[in-house]
């Protein structure tokens, strides 16, 4: 797919030779500067009750008198601002992708002038209407012939709408690859599929890419990470890739991602049903590939560290039992309570790890818990952090990339639920607040770090016949890193 920018001739949006025309409008009256052939329709179309100018309601018209364009869509917006303009952008392009244009011109008519995150929120929505997973369903067809999007701004818009063009762009490419990683199957993508992806990843973008193994991890000590995978036959990976985009001393910035390819619940065996959703438990994994991406392509002045401990989670006779005790990286001890409670056994490791990369700051990023899934459904990720400076920088990530997070607690109270007679702690706290235990657990490995965790149990998926990953949060990591540039 391709975008750009174009400002409309003297002609109008009238006069602009493309397959499809989609007008975007904002406010809930016709657009008074709208070309007068275009304001017609409209009008007829509102006062013959054909399209309310409610977010997401739509109008398709061919061949309009006097517009050259032969094909015509109004999509309403609301107020113009980023987030009914992305849900228009979706819904019109819903109602042309099916059709023959190849090429749409996307303008938005009414009060608000188009910025820098239209561009972004155009891009995002043009990608997610045409995404169309073929890695194991290479039948599948095309969403649609659409190959090129033209913004129509005014001149003094342009700059900002193609910079948003460009951020969008190289988000979308991360989500993407976070959605075609999450999408395919356990028995595809296992581990080693998952390290083979960041090797690729490196080489196409730059990146340094270190894959350790078993071995390497027995001698760093990550009792807590090997005592997962130890029940699977697929070998478990400790992925490290770097991106450089700064100088050598400035202190990295690191994304930890959940990388469990298949989440049975182990001995603690989860119930049958929709357990192949347990396929999207790397949903954090891939998603920190998908910011490796974003950020490399962008070329952001950071540097950037992603780190992913990978392996399955199956029941064995090798594998881990209820009341094993286990001794994770950092010398703590783990009584491990319920085997299906694994990504924090997987993650502290590597929360340890991240402390010899001296960084500026870590996040992890998980589908950790069905509890968080209960508390904040699935529009909002939990954001958990101690640091109010770095939960602040997330929350208003997401508010930019409308890939929007939730801050959750983290009082010490909470931890109490972590108590063991046999070991410095259990891996589960019960049902109460089941979020925030999870997230008290690896709090307990970030004493040395600035630290953030974001459970995306209920935003990596959808579920039901929209089944799939989204590539969430790769728009908010994207622009969290990009807000740390110095
Ligand atoms: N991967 C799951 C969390 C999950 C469950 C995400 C359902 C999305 C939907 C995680 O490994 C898990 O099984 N967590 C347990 C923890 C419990 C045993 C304390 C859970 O949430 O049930
Ligand atoms: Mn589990
Ligand atoms: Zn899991």
């Amino acid at each position: 797919m391709d975008f750009k920018t174009q400002v409309a001739g003297a002609g109008g949006l009238a006069s602009i030779a493309s397959d499809a025309l989609l007008v975007v409008v904002a406010g809930d009256a016709v657009p008074k500067d709208l070309d007068k052939a275009l304001a017609d329709v409209l009008s007829a179309a509102v006062a013959h009750g054909d399209l309310s100018l409610k977010p997401g309601q739509v109008f398709y018209a061919h061949h309009v008198a006097g517009v050259k364009a032969p094909r015509v869509c109004f999509a309403a917006a609301g107020d113009g601002a980023v987030k009914g303009f992305r849900k228009a952008v979706a819904a019109g392009l819903g109602a042309l992708k099916g059709g023959g244009a190849k090429s749409v011109a996307v303008a938005l008519a009414g009060a608000v002038d188009a910025g820098a995150a239209h561009g972004e929120a155009l891009v995002a929505a043009a990608s997610d209407a045409l995404y169309v997973y073929r890695a194991t369903k290479p039948s599948a067809p095309a969403a649609s012939k659409l190959a090129s999007v033209a913004f129509v701004v005014a001149k003094a818009q342009q700059a900002a709408v193609a910079a948003g063009l460009k951020v969008g762009e190289a988000v979308a490419a991360g989500v993407e690859l976070a959605r075609e990683c999450a999408n395919r199957p356990g028995n595809h993508c296992t581990p080693s599929h998952l390290a083979a992806e960041a090797k690729r990843l490196a080489k196409g973008h730059g990146l340094k890419v270190e894959v350790l193994d078993r071995k390497d991890c027995e001698k760093l000590g990550m009792g807590s990470f090997l005592a997962v995978a130890q029940g699977s036959a697929e070998p478990p990976k400790f992925i490290v890739a770097r991106y450089h985009g700064a100088a050598k001393d400035v202190a990295p910035l690191v994304l930890v991602g959940k990388g469990i390819t298949f989440d049975t619940g182990g001995i603690s065996l989860k119930p049958a049903a929709e357990m192949d959703e347990m396929k999207f438990d790397m949903g954090g994994a891939a998603s920190v590939l998908g910011t490796l991406r974003a950020v490399a392509a962008l070329k952001a002045k950071v540097n950037l560290v992603g780190i992913i401990p990978t392996c399955e989670n199956m029941p064995d006779g090798r594998a881990i039992k209820p009341g094993d005790v286990v001794t994770s990286m950092s010398g703590q001890t783990i009584e491990i309570l319920n085997t299906d409670a694994e990504g924090r056994l997987i993650l502290c490791d590597a929360l340890t790890y991240a402390e010899r990369l001296k960084p500026a700051a870590v996040v992890d990023i998980a589908t950790l818990t069905g509890a968080c899934v209960i508390a904040l459904g699935h529009h909002r990720s939990g954001l958990f952090s101690a640091d109010d400076t770095l939960a602040t920088e997330l929350l208003a990530a997401g508010e930019k990339a409308a890939d929007l997070a939730w801050r959750m607690p983290l009082d010490e109270e909470y931890d109490e639920a972590l108590k063991s007679n046999f070991a410095d702690m259990g891996n589960v706290g019960g049902r109460a607040g089941g979020a925030i235990t999870a997230a008290m657990f690896l709090k307990r490995f970030t004493a040395k770090l600035r630290w953030a965790h974001l459970d995306i149990a209920g935003t990596a998926w959808k579920s039901g016949a929209a089944k799939g990953a989204t590539g969430r949060p790769v728009g908010l990591l994207t622009h969290w890193v990009l807000s740390q540039a110095k």
